[in-house]
């Protein structure tokens, strides 16, 4: 990560001001609320992404730059809208917005900045790009629906969960390569394998997200571990333990997850039973096998420090701690 972020420091420079720009309104709950999200930082990866897909294949950064506020802008609304569904309490280390503005103005500020989005990608004038961003947001929402709907279920099969993380997390990582390539005019065989490359990160990093959940500490996560089980979310580390405990745990398992009927300890005890039958090494090991896809990916484009840059990046996206 580091490497990338020191060749892409000015690129980057240049997305958070337009970030800052575009999220200016007269209406003042708005930059308030969307500064508070803003302030608190974010990895910025996804529009580290978008920079870099142009950057690598040697094109120009003029569109890419607005395409990666524009997928930061995305990002965000998703998470106000998401630690609304999730009742999360704390996200980049600060109070979750609807926890200080409320849900109503969290939402509809997640709308504002979805259409500040669109403005800048429609500014670029490049309408394959348009069209895989907004392909990308409804994808989205038809995952967090889908997740929504298969909550409390520990009959939930791998592959639908691998479907679910495809389509919440890494369709975006995905577009956001994509966009950048195709807004440098990058020659279209790169371009599906920046694709490529950003699906595969995606995967890698939704995974390890779902191992921190159970594995990670709240202070350097900067959100709450353990939000997922309390949530009764399936994810892979919580089917690799129900799993491995068969026979044992059951009656654990159906009155959490199944039933959502939780004490104090309960995720506490969880944590011991995910961490100690190896469900969160071996979802590491997952993220892994996906951070070698995306990094093979990479062949297609021109060797040089930015392929190498994003080469490292695909263990970052596992290995992180936040
Ligand atoms: C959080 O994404 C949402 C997930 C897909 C897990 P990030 O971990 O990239 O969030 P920020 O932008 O760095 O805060
Ligand atoms: C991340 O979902 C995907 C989106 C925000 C759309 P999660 O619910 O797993 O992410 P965190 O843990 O809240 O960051
Ligand atoms: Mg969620
Ligand atoms: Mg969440």
């Amino acid at each position: 990560m580091e490497a990338l972020l020191r060749l892409a420091a000015d690129d980057m420079a240049r997305v958070d001001a337009l970030i800052i720009e575009r999220m200016q309104s007269d209406v003042p709950v708005i930059p308030m609320l969307a500064d508070h999200l803003v302030a608190a930082g974010g990895k910025r990866l996804r529009p580290l992404l978008t920079v870099a897909a142009a950057r690598v294949a040697g094109g120009a950064v003029e569109n890419a730059v607005k395409l990666a506020a524009a997928v930061e802008f995305i990002h965000t609304a998703t998470l106000l809208h998401d630690d609304i569904v999730d009742a999360s309490n704390l996200r980049r280390g600060k109070v979750a917005a609807h926890l200080i503005w409320g849900a109503p103005s969290s939402v509809l500020v997640g709308d504002f900045l979805f259409a500040r989005a669109f403005e800048l990608m429609v500014e670029t004038d490049r309408i394959a790009a348009l069209g895989i961003l907004s392909r990308a947001s409804a994808v989205i929402a038809e995952g967090e629906v889908l997740q929504l709907t298969r909550a409390h279920d520990l009959g939930l099969d791998q592959d639908v969960y691998m479907q679910i993380i495809a389509a919440k997390t890494a369709e975006l990582f995905a577009a956001a390569a994509e966009a950048g390539a195709v807004g440098a005019d990058v020659d279209p065989v790169q371009c599906a394998a920046l694709r490529d490359y950003g699906l595969n990160l995606g995967l890698a990093f939704q995974l390890a997200d779902d191992a921190l959940d159970y594995g990670g500490a709240s202070d350097t996560l900067g959100k709450n571990a353990g939000d997922d089980f309390n949530e009764g979310k399936v994810t892979l580390p919580l089917l690799l333990a129900v799993q491995r405990t068969r026979g044992r745990e059951d009656a654990f398992w159906e009155r959490t997850i199944n039933k959502g009927q939780r004490d104090d300890g309960d995720f506490a005890r969880a944590r011991e039973l995910i961490v100690g039958t190896g469900a969160v090494t071996a979802t590491i090991e997952t993220a892994y096998d996906y951070a070698d896809r995306a990094r093979a990916s990479l062949s297609a484009l021109p060797a040089g420090p930015w392929r190498q840059a994003l080469e490292q990046l695909a263990d970052f996206a596992v290995s992180r701690a936040a």
